[in-house]
């Protein structure tokens, strides 16, 4: 696990260039594409770079980790459309090749089969960025899931419906309570994990993802046993970190060869 901590905009151009690495020296790359605020900037420096650098998505697939359950097709706070806006529809993905799991299907259980499904035969995800939740949630797998979970329909926390209730009018009653969920399981299948996280009330959930024990109290700590995760960190959000310095000094002294 390497643990890098700078300034948001670093972060995004950091995560833009390991994107942009994938896009332009593989024939068919997989995108994992999270919803939330924290991919934001680096959605909009992948847009620029496909305006500015000739950046191409056309051969390119994306999958969304999760999508609440429950909530109206043309509701702007749907995953679906939170992607399009921030990213499919702003550069040159083909039709069809940006996916979701289908939260609005009347058998949830077979529209989380067929997402499973889908992954796999698009050959699984080469590079997943991810968010994390002030509980620990990696995609919508609250304290308590299994770290060997699969798609799945997840009941959302308090903690987590407060968090986004900023989306829904500050309302938490408007805020789902289920949703649609890529598993721990799924998530660790992708070949290069990338988690972003700033802000001060991501700092705990950070330090537990990097540091602590194991456990499916805090979800994110499965990642501790993924052969490649970047986690990029502001110094808010690194800042209960025990062993920073190091993390600090390891990147400011990386070699050359060492891939990002
Ligand atoms: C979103 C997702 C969540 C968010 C997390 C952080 O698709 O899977 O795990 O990444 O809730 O959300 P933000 O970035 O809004 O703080």
């Amino acid at each position: 696990m390497e643990v890098v901590i700078a300034d948001e905009d670093t972060l995004a151009l950091l995560a833009a260039d390991t994107i942009e690495r994938l896009l332009r020296t593989e024939a068919a790359p997989v995108l994992g594409l999270a919803t939330g605020s924290s991919p934001l900037r680096i959605y909009d420096e992948l847009t620029r770079r496909h305006a500015e650098a000739a950046l191409s998505f056309t051969h390119a697939q994306a999958f969304m980790l999760d999508e609440y359950v429950g909530i109206a097709d043309d509701h702007p706070q749907r995953y679906r459309n939170v992607i399009d806006t921030a990213i499919a529809t702003r550069v040159d993905f083909p039709d069809g090749a940006v996916h979701g799991p289908d939260g609005s299907a009347d058998d949830l259980a077979a529209a989380a089969a067929d997402y499973e499904r889908m992954i796999a035969e698009a050959g699984g995800i080469d590079l997943q960025i991810l968010g994390i939740g002030t509980d620990g949630h990696i995609a919508f797998n609250e304290p308590g899931s299994s770290l060997a979970s699969r798609t799945r329909v997840k009941t959302l926390t308090r903690q987590t419906r407060a968090d986004n209730a900023r989306f829904f009018d500050d309302d938490i009653d408007r805020v789902p309570n289920h949703c649609l969920t890529q598993g721990l399981g799924t998530i660790m299948e992708a070949r290069h994990l990338v988690l972003i996280a700033v802000g001060g009330n991501k700092a705990e959930a950070v330090h537990q993802m990097v540091e602590g024990p194991i456990s499916a109290m805090w979800p994110a700590t499965v990642l501790q046993l993924h052969p490649h995760v970047t986690v990029l960190v502001d110094d808010q959000a690194a800042s209960r970190l025990q062993l920073g310095d190091y993390y600090r000094h390891a990147y400011e002294n990386k070699p050359e060869w060492q891939n990002f």
